[in-house]
């Protein structure tokens, strides 16, 4: 694998070596120093042209904990603002001297782009509506780590699919590993077709909540919208947010997740945001190590793996 740019480049092998991967990192993030020397030399780039507060910490936590040089861009502070192409960008960054680049962009497709000009690992942290692959493997990770596994587990994926690539990376990641998923939204944010998608839609919560294992809330992406898709947001929560009450309907076992920035008060109510079964900040927690294994995966090599030394 030279470079992650979408689930399904990893196929159910690689997710399920990346998860393994992970567990040896998450053992490393609790030791009392949480580094270790696996990419000494290596240099990892940030290249975010959207906004972000977890996938970029987490990436240059994950870099920093493997002894990795980062370098952040900042649009708001880079020449791109006085017309630089993104090929002339990446062409300029490249010339420093880097291994890897984890790239987020509003368009769908550029991290494939940005590949096919480098020479170093890309990593896709999210483009447009399309792809979040990182997401959707530390969101595999936290439900395998609360229920032990993904398979024949019932996941329910609600709100605002049409403008989500976290909904799209995560179908392609938990059907894979043999979760059943429905979404759930009104037609308006569902996308004009789900042909092709391994999912069944319904747009009945209050019918859904009793059976599922998992429900994954999606961000109103309003800044995504250019229409008007909905009456209201207070129309919104009433038909589907996950208020107190529709979180008793959810079995005892059951988890909620979100893959932030959330909301509260839209689709998830403040108060179930925070109730034992919500899993939100483990997902952050866990998307640190989901994140030093694809670095390691992409630029360390197997034998610094056996013995994962103290840096
Ligand atoms: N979940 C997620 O991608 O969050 P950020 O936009 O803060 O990176």
């Amino acid at each position: 694998m030279n470079h992650l740019l979408s689930v399904a480049d990893l196929g159910v092998d690689g997710i399920d070596e990346i998860l393994r991967l992970t567990d040896s990192f998450v053992e490393v993030s609790e030791r009392a120093i949480p580094k270790v020397p696996a990419l000494r030399g290596k240099t990892v780039v940030s290249l975010f042209f959207e906004e972000s507060t977890r996938t970029r910490l987490s990436f240059e936590t994950a870099a920093k904990r493997l002894s990795a040089d980062t370098m952040t861009f900042s649009v708001s502070t880079s020449s791109v603002k006085k017309g630089e192409s993104i090929r002339d960008t990446v062409q300029t960054i490249e010339a420093m001297g880097v291994d890897a680049i984890v790239v987020r962009h509003a368009s769908a497709g550029v991290p494939w782009q940005i590949a096919g000009w480098s020479s170093s690992a890309v990593i896709n942290g999210g483009d447009g509506w399309h792809e979040h692959p990182t997401q959707a493997l530390l969101d595999c990770y936290t439900i395998r780590q609360r229920l032990g596994s993904l398979d024949g587990k019932r996941v329910a994926i609600v709100g605002d699919v049409k403008h989500s690539r976290v909904a799209r990376s995560d179908v392609l990641a938990f059907t894979m590993l043999g979760a059943e998923v429905t979404l759930v939204a009104p037609p308006t944010l569902l996308p004009p077709s789900l042909e092709g998608w391994p999912v069944t839609a319904s747009n009945e919560i209050d019918e859904i909540l009793p059976k599922v294992d998992v429900v994954y809330l999606l961000r109103m992406q309003r800044e995504r919208q250019s229409e008007a898709l909905l009456p209201s947001l207070r129309e919104y929560t009433a038909r589907f947010g996950l208020t107190q009450r529709r979180a008793q309907l959810l079995g005892p076992d059951a988890i909620v997740m979100h893959p932030g920035p959330m909301n509260r008060g839209v689709e998830i109510a403040a108060e179930v945001a925070d109730l034992p079964n919500a899993v939100i900040v483990d997902q952050v927690r866990n998307g640190v190590a989901v994140r030093m294994a694809v670095l390691f995966r992409l630029l360390g090599s197997g034998s610094q793996l056996e013995g994962l030394e103290h840096g």
